[in-house]
C-alpha cells in the first residue's frame, strides 16, 4: 500500500476499514485480507466489469491462487436493483456451493454495492461483502454504513438490510473512466458533509472544487477521505438511523420526491440532492433558522460543481408536496425535514408547515 492511501476506521459492534489511494484494485493483501474461505463471487456491472474485473481476479490469485472466484454481471444503472437480479445473484451462490464463510466482493457504483451487499446479507443468513465502490458517489456514501437494498416497483430500496461490509476498498483511479456527470452527483454527497457538519470542509471544497473537477489523485482521496470520517462518526453511533443518521439525508426529502416526479429518467441522484439542498437552505432561512447568505454560499458552491441548483421546469409543487406527505404517513410527527441553522449546522425538524414547504416550492419554479 503506498503512503498516499488514506485508511479511515469505522468503530462499533462491526468495525472495518475503509482504504482510499490510487491503484488500490491491483493490491491483492489488501482485497483479500478479510476473505476466510475460498469461495468469492465478484458482482460487477456491465460498464465497470470491463473495465476492472480482471485487475480484481488477478489481484486476488496473486496472493490466494486457492480462490475459487465467479463472476455475476448486471446490467447497468437503477433498474437492476430488482428481486429478479437478485435472485439470480442467490442462484450464482447457489450454483457455486457458496459456503458460510464466502465473500462478495461488489465491484462499481451504489446499484451494485447495494444489490450485492443485500445478496450477502440474506445468503445463508448473512456473509462477508467487501465493497469496492468505483463511482464517487459509491465512494463516499453508498459503499459505508452498511445500508444495503433493492427497490420494488412500489418504490425505492424497500427491501433491504443493515449489514456492514467486512472492508471498504476506494481505487482513485477507477474515476478516471467514470462519466463527469456521475463525478459531479459523488460531489453533490461530499457537499452535503460540509453543509451539515463541516463549514471548513465547505471552505476547503470551495478553494479545492476545480481541482476535484480534474480528477487529482490526492485531493479526490482527501475529499474521500474527510467525508467518509464524517459518515463513519456518524453510523458508529447510529448504525439504524434512530437518530443522527437521518442528517445525512439534508436535501433527500426533496430530491426523493424530484426524482419520483421525474419517474426516475430526470435528474440523477447526485443532481437532484444539489436542488434538494438548495430547497432546504430556503425553507431554513423562510422558517426564520438560517441567513440567506447560507443558502447564497451553498448554491455558489453547487453551481461551481455544475450541478443544478433550481427546481427542473414543469414539476408541479403540489405533486411534489403530495409526494413528501407520503413520507410523511411512515412518521407520526407530521412533514419532517432535515434544515439548517447555517452552513455546518443541521437538525431534524418536525411538523413543518404545508405553506411553508409550499411557498418555497413555488419560488424555487420562478428563480
Ligand atoms: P450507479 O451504480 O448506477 O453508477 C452510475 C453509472 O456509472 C453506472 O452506469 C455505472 O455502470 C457507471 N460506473 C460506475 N463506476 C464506473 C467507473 N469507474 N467508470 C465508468 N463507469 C462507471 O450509481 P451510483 O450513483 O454509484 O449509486 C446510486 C445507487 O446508490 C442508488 O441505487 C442509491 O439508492 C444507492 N445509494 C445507497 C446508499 C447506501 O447507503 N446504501 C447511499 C447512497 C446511494
Ligand atoms: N445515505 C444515507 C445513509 O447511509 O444513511
Amino acid at each position: 500500500m503506498s503512503a498516499d492511501t488514506r485508511t479511515v476506521e469505522v468503530g462499533g459492534a462491526h468495525p472495518y476499514t475503509i482504504s482510499i489511494g490510487a491503484g488500490l484494485l491491483k493490491h491483492g493483501a489488501l482485497l483479500a485480507g478479510t476473505i476466510r474461505g475460498k469461495h468469492v463471487l465478484l458482482v460487477s456491472d456491465a460498464n465497470v466489469a470491463p473495465l476492472y474485473a480482471q485487475r480484481v481476479i488477478d489481484a486476488l490469485h496473486s496472493v490466494r491462487a486457492d480462490l475459487r472466484i465467479d463472476r455475476f454481471d448486471l446490467p447497468a444503472g437503477e433498474s437492476s436493483k430488482t428481486l429478479g437480479y437478485f435472485a439470480e445473484t442467490i442462484d450464482a451462490l447457489a450454483a457455486i456451493g457458496a459456503t458460510r464463510d464466502a465473500s462478495i466482493v461488489a465491484l462499481g457504483g451504489g446499484v451494485v454495492g447495494d444489490l450485492a451487499g443485500f445478496a450477502a446479507a440474506c445468503w445463508m443468513r448473512g456473509i462477508d461483502c467487501i465493497q469496492c465502490p468505483t463511482t464517487l458517489l459509491a465512494m463516499v456514501d453508498a459503499s459505508v454504513g452498511g445500508k444495503t437494498a433493492i427497490d420494488l416497483p412500489q418504490g425505492k430500496n424497500l427491501v433491504g438490510a443493515f449489514h456492514p461490509p467486512r472492508a471498504v476498498v476506494a481505487d482513485t483511479t477507477t474515476l478516471r473512466t467514470l462519466p463527469m456527470r456521475e463525478l459531479r452527483a459523488g460531489l453533490a454527497e461530499v457537499i452535503k458533509y460540509g453543509a451539515i457538519r463541516d463549514t471548513a470542509f465547505l471552505g476547503w471544497l470551495e478553494t479545492n472544487i476545480d481541482a476535484l473537477l480534474g480528477g487529482d489523485d490526492t485531493t479526490l482521496s482527501d475529499a474521500i477521505a474527510r467525508s467518509c470520517a464524517h459518515k463513519a462518526e456518524i453510523v458508529e453511533r447510529d448504525p439504524f438511523e434512530h437518530g443522527e443518521r437521518a442528517l445525512l439525508n439534508f436535501g433527500h426529502t426533496f430530491a426523493h420526491a424530484i426524482e419520483a416526479e421525474q419517474q426516475f429518467d430526470g435528474l440523477n441522484h447526485g443532481e437532484a440532492v444539489a436542488v434538494g439542498m438548495v430547497l432546504a437552505a430556503r425553507l431554513s432561512s423562510t422558517l426564520g433558522l438560517a441567513q440567506q447568505a447560507d443558502t447564497q454560499r451553498l448554491t455558489g458552491l453547487l453551481q461551481h460543481a455544475g450541478l443544478p441548483t433550481t427546481l427542473p421546469a414543469g414539476l408541479d409543487p403540489d405533486a411534489l408536496l403530495a409526494r413528501m406527505q407520503l413520507d410523511k404517513k411512515a412518521q407520526a410527527s407530521g412533514l419532517r425535514f432535515v434544515l439548517w441553522h447555517g452552513a455546518g449546522d443541521a437538525e431534524v425538524i418536525a411538523d413543518v408547515p404545508e405553506e411553508a414547504v409550499l411557498s418555497v416550492l413555488h419560488a424555487a419554479r420562478l428563480s
